[in-house]
């Protein structure tokens, strides 16, 4: 067991920390499983050995250096098919606790990886849990790049790559925790709208003649927002196109 973060109301005040894990979603579901969890626990490790990315890809981080962390979350309160607002507001927490320590230009391509000056510096995994038609639990998967001074692909970034200061993980979480906890009540008082005018303007690309790939065609279109599913809405050329989470890829 690991300390609390004393400054959020109620995200963190259970914390464990494992030196190494596969992957901190996956402990995280299986304690929950086991026991009891309360909603906001927040387990992290230094050292991920099969991190899990989107679309079944893996997440690799350096050990010691990044954020690697899953939260818990109850949301029995919202409603199943409002389920994507979990990624709006997880990312829009991410942008402004990042705001707080870089200049460039941070914004959320969709659904949730987080951009900062062109390159990828966080990405979010999100798995919900249902019982019958209610949403029983959210493990919320935050992989952010801290202090790793370089990277394989050259899509990437950490926050000392562009700052060239080491953070304080620890601290960043907390702050990140902040920020999620006010985003999540605002969920869960009801503003959707609010929030997703505020995930629209962070979105990357919008309004913006960008071309996407979707299956072998590639075509050119500009990003509108997403629909009332959590879809990505595409118009191309006068005509409106949606699309989930993994039908659609942002070429240039
Ligand atoms: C992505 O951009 O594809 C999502 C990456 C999510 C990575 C984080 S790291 C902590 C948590 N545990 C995992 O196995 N994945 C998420």
């Amino acid at each position: 067991m690991h300390k609390i973060f004393a400054k959020p109301l109620f995200l963190g005040k259970k914390v464990v920390f494992l030196p190494q894990c596969h992957s901190t979603n996956d402990e995280l579901v299986s304690l929950a499983k086991k026991s009891v969890e309360p909603e906001g626990l927040v387990l992290y490790t230094d050292d991920q050995t099969k991190g899990r990315g989107q679309r079944g890809n893996v997440w690799l981080a350096e050990p010691g250096k990044n954020i690697l962390m899953s939260l818990l979350l109850r949301p029995k309160w919202l409603a199943p098919n409002d389920q994507y607002y979990l990624n709006l507001i997880v990312g829009l927490a991410m942008l402004d606790m990042l705001k707080s320590h870089v200049n460039g230009e941070l914004v959320l391509k969709w659904p949730n990886d987080v951009y900062l000056s062109e390159k990828k510096i966080a990405g979010i995994l999100i798995e919900n849990s249902m019982r019958g038609s209610v949403l029983e639990s959210s493990v919320v998967g935050i992989g952010l790049n801290v202090n790793q001074k370089g990277f394989n692909l050259s899509s990437a970034t950490s926050i000392y790559l562009e700052t060239g200061k080491e953070q304080d993980r620890v601290e960043m979480m907390e702050q990140l925790l902040i920020y999620l906890e006010q985003w999540y009540l605002k969920l869960k008082s009801g503003s959707q709208v609010y929030i997703l005018n505020e995930y629209h303007k962070s979105m990357m690309w919008r309004g913006e003649l960008r071309t996407f790939k979707v299956n072998e065609e590639e075509f050119e279109g500009e990003i509108l927002g997403i629909d009332s599913n959590g879809r990505l809405t595409i118009n191309e050329r006068d005509k409106l196109r949606n699309f989930g989470i993994k039908e659609v890829k942002f070429v240039r």
